[in-house]
């Protein structure tokens, strides 16, 4: 029943510096990312946990090792097959929510459903569908201004999901929150990993927030030294 989706096999990535040196940010990273589960990636500020989410979701590739996702090597494909996989296939979360406050949280979900190229007459009830996951369909016709920081970030999110990815990447989704609302963003991923199948991984540094993931794996300067 356990089935990986994603997979890395001893990646490194190096960083060249101003003055001719070398920073390496990943040492022989091998993780596992299970269909369905909820995973975290731990560590301070400076182990390596965005360097190595942005290798897992292809927004940049390893300087050694290999990425299999769904059965291919993802770092030996073209950007534009990547760009392709990232779009359809795939969806990220930030920690500073970027939605467009010009429109309201239906369109907003909306507009990404058009980016995903979603059949256009199933685009409403789907951002209905996905407002009201997230808790949110009392708030669909509001503006991010007229949203706490909570609303906006789980907008965030259904605008990231609606397409029915295969897997959700989020890079520290709760840094800005506070820590109630934190942990309402957390126990709402980890909803939609029980009730709707979802594959979701997130970092964070937080501590306080581990306890709800299926799989831990603690980075410290690059290697990961603990998984649980
Ligand atoms: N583009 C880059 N150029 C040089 N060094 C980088 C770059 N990105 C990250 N690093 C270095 O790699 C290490 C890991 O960074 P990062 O993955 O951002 O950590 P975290 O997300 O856990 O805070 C840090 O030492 C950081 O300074
Ligand atoms: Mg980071």
């Amino acid at each position: 029943m356990n089935e990986i989706i994603l997979s890395t096999s001893n990646i490194c990535r190096d960083f060249k510096i101003g003055d001719g040196s070398v920073v390496s940010a990943l040492k022989n990273i091998n993780v596992e990312i299970e269909k369905g589960k909820l995973t975290i990636l731990r560590g301070r500020s400076g182990s390596g946990k965005t360097t190595l989410i942005n290798i897992l979701g292809a927004l940049d590739r390893p300087t050694k090792g290999s990425v299999d996702f769904g059965g291919r090597d993802i770092t030996k494909l073209s950007d534009k097959k990547r760009d392709n996989i990232r779009r359809m296939e795939m969806a990220f979360v930030f920690q500073s929510v970027a939605l467009m406050s010009g429109l309201t949280a239906f369109e907003n979900v909306e507009f990404g459903l058009r980016l995903a190229k979603y059949p256009y007459e199933k685009r409403k009830a789907r951002v209905t569908e996905v407002m009201t996951d997230v808790g949110l369909d009392k708030r669909m016709h509001h503006r991010p201004t007229e949203m706490s920081g909570g609303e906006q970030q789980r907008t965030a999110i259904a605008r990231a999901i609606a397409h029915e990815p295969m897997i959700v990447f989020a890079d520290e989704p709760t840094a800005e929150l506070d820590t109630n609302t934190a942990l309402h963003i957390v126990s709402l991923f980890k909803r939609l990993v029980a009730e709707r199948g979802m594959t979701i991984i997130m970092t964070t540094h937080d501590p306080s927030m581990i306890d709800i993931a299926d799989k831990v794996y603690t980075l410290e300067d690059g290697e990961i030294v603990e998984e649980d």
